[in-house]
């Protein structure tokens, strides 16, 4: 479970979160919105660790990530994994050495053990015979399941997306929602999605967050979001429900 409790966030004089809190509870599929610029990724680069907070709290699993020793943040961050929107794949790695990469930098594995486990962890993003293909070969589609495998390999707690459908067709879109769905089963895992695509947000989403001119104005269902009476997100409902 993440806890989020009255966050601030400004760069120089700019506020760009103001006093906000959320629950992401464990095991189940948030999804976050807003426009563009609102500070859905500011958010989640905090929550990773990877940007400080002015203001506030940040408990993962009961763990105050604010002022922790560095080998308690590595433990917490080796537990958080994210797929970036560009996939961020290593150009000058084939397939086998960019998923590996989190295996020989974290863990002491055997090459062995090693080429075991991106052979199964591959299986589970339905690709195949690919180890010594190097990214500017792979479709979008197919970069976008080796950033998975890679995300997963480790088998952290928690799963960020940022876009995961974005720039894909419509089918491949389509596949990578149900990867994500089928990943988030298998696992056992909390998904966090940042995203816009009106089918992410319908087939995956539990629980919702919305961020709007720097705080959280909604976080809940589905349903009820439908039924709150502000104008952005009712703009947010017409373009996901129409
Ligand atoms: N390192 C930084 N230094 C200064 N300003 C920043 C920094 N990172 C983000 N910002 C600003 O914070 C605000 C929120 O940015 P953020 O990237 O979180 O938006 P977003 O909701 O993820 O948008 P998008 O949907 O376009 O990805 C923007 O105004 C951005 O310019
Ligand atoms: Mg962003």
């Amino acid at each position: 479970m993440i806890n989020v409790k009255n966050l601030s966030i400004r760069f120089d004089d700019t506020l760009i979160l103001d006093d906000i809190s959320a629950d992401i509870k464990k095991n189940i599929i948030t999804s976050i919105i807003g426009k563009s610029g609102s500070g859905k990724s500011v958010f989640i680069k905090t929550i990773m660790g990877l940007l400080k907070a002015n203001s506030g709290e940040i408990l993962i699993d009961n763990v105050n990530i604010n002022n922790i020793p560095k080998k308690v943040r590595k433990d917490i961050q080796i537990k958080m994994s994210m797929v970036f929107q560009n996939s961020a794949l290593f150009d000058s790695l084939n397939v086998f050495q960019n998923v590996s990469f989190p295996l020989y930098e974290h863990t002491k594995l055997n090459d062995k053990e090693i080429i075991e486990k991106v052979n199964y962890t591959l299986s589970l993003v339905n690709l195949t015979d690919i180890l010594e293909v190097y990214p500017s070969d792979l479709s979008g589609g197919m970069k976008k399941r080796v950033a998975l495998a890679r995300a997963i390999i480790q088998e952290p707690d928690y799963i960020i997306y940022d876009e995961p459908t974005t720039g894909l067709d419509p089918i491949t879109a389509d596949e990578i929602i149900n990867l994500i769905k089928d990943i988030h089963n298998t696992l056992k895992m909390s998904s966090i999605i940042i995203t816009h695509d009106p089918e992410c947000i319908k087939q995956l989403t539990e629980n919702l967050i919305m961020i709007d001119n720097k705080k959280i104005i909604f976080q809940g269902t589905l349903n009820d979001f439908h039924q709150i009476d502000h104008p952005t997100a009712k703009a947010f409902i017409n373009h996901i429900f129409n």
